[in-house]
């Protein structure tokens, strides 16, 4: 076994002692995913290559130092289980401050691919302004991605991003929205300018972006991270309710899915046009599960016909 390998089945390990987790036949599968390759796929912009499964991070903006100490585990695993984007935004209340001194504390900004939004609201005219405090409050010199929230300031932000990006300070740029009524003006941002990435939602449970965003994206080489992929924090719950009472299939070991969680993701990063996913995660043991999401074998095209037709089969 390699000493990297030892190193991760370690993070597995510790990041279930943090988590208070015991060493459950759960966690002994999650240390065996810890063995199986990583998932990458490269951003068609610079072929660039990006792990596929990532932590969203809406429900960041904690205050008491508890709330901060489990996030802290969170960051600090991640990259060493093989995960690398954050994505962040500034409407996320304290998110993108929590993340900026977390990772100054950690000091893992290297092993990280940071991702944020402008403001989704309000003027956004002083873009210099706008961007800056993005940088103060992540503190860091070079932000990985930056995206315009739900196209707020499109026409004004975007030439700011491209002068940045001359500049060395935004490494790409991108559009992001999570909902189908703003995908008419997904597709004409697309049409109008050179996008490294776009971001949208997309989950077994909600696949019109499949329709109408997806096929664009994969055949004018746009990135694609998607959001949502347990159907969003305020739905999740009532996602995983409706596998609740059910054994996994026996096919889900067909693509090393070990869970729920991992079917839903590896579904979604199977798709040819997505590059990574986002799942919201604050709890130490959702990154211990949905890293584990990134490595291994994923779908083919009848497996993931295979789980539309089960996923449609299910009483809603
Ligand atoms: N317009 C936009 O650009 C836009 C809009 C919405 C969201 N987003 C981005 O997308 C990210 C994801 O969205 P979201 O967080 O709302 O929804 P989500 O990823 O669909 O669901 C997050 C919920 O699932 C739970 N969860 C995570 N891993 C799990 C696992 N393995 N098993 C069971 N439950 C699990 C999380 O719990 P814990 O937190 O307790 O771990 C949280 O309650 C956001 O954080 C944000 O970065 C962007």
């Amino acid at each position: 076994m390699s000493d990297r390998v030892i190193t991760r089945r370690r993070a597995v390990v510790s990041g279930a002692a943090a988590a208070g987790v015991a060493l459950t036949p759960w966690i002994a599968r999650a240390q065996q995913a810890a063995e199986l390759p990583l998932i990458t796929k490269p951003i068609p912009s610079s072929g660039e290559p990006l792990p596929v499964i990532g932590v969203g991070t809406n429900a960041y903006g904690v205050e008491t130092a508890e709330e901060m100490a489990e996030l802290r585990e969170v960051l600090a695993r991640m990259p060493e289980l093989g995960g690398k984007v954050v994505d962040t935004a500034r409407v996320y209340g304290r998110s993108e401050e929590v993340i900026g001194e977390l990772v100054e504390d950690i000091g893992n900004r290297d092993s990280l691919f940071l991702a944020t939004k402008t403001p989704i609201r309000g003027d956004v005219s002083d873009t210099a302004a706008v961007l800056d405090v993005s940088f103060r409050n992540l503190r860091t010199e070079r932000i990985d991605l930056m995206q315009v929230h739900n196209f707020n300031g499109l026409d004004v932000l975007i030439p700011a991003f491209e002068r940045a990006r001359d500049a060395g300070r935004i490494r790409y740029i991108g559009v992001s929205t999570s909902t189908d009524d703003q995908y008419d003006q997904m597709l004409a941002a697309i049409e109008r300018y050179p996008l490294d990435f776009i971001q949208v939602d997309y989950s077994i449970d909600n696949r019109t972006s499949a329709e109408r965003i997806l096929p664009t994206a994969q055949e004018r080489g746009i990135a694609v991270l998607t959001n949502v992929p347990f159907g969003g924090r305020r739905n999740a719950a009532s996602l995983f309710s409706r596998v609740a009472d059910r054994e996994l299939p026996d096919w889900a070991a067909e693509f090393d899915a070990s869970s729920w969680a991992q079917v839903f993701l590896k579904y979604v990063v199977s798709h040819p046009a997505v590059n990574a996913a986002i799942p919201g995660t604050t709890q130490m043991r959702h990154l211990l599960d949905n890293q584990a999401a990134g490595r291994g074998r994923l779908p083919d095209a009848d497996m993931r016909r295979r789980i539309e037709r089960f996923w449609d089969s299910l009483d809603s």
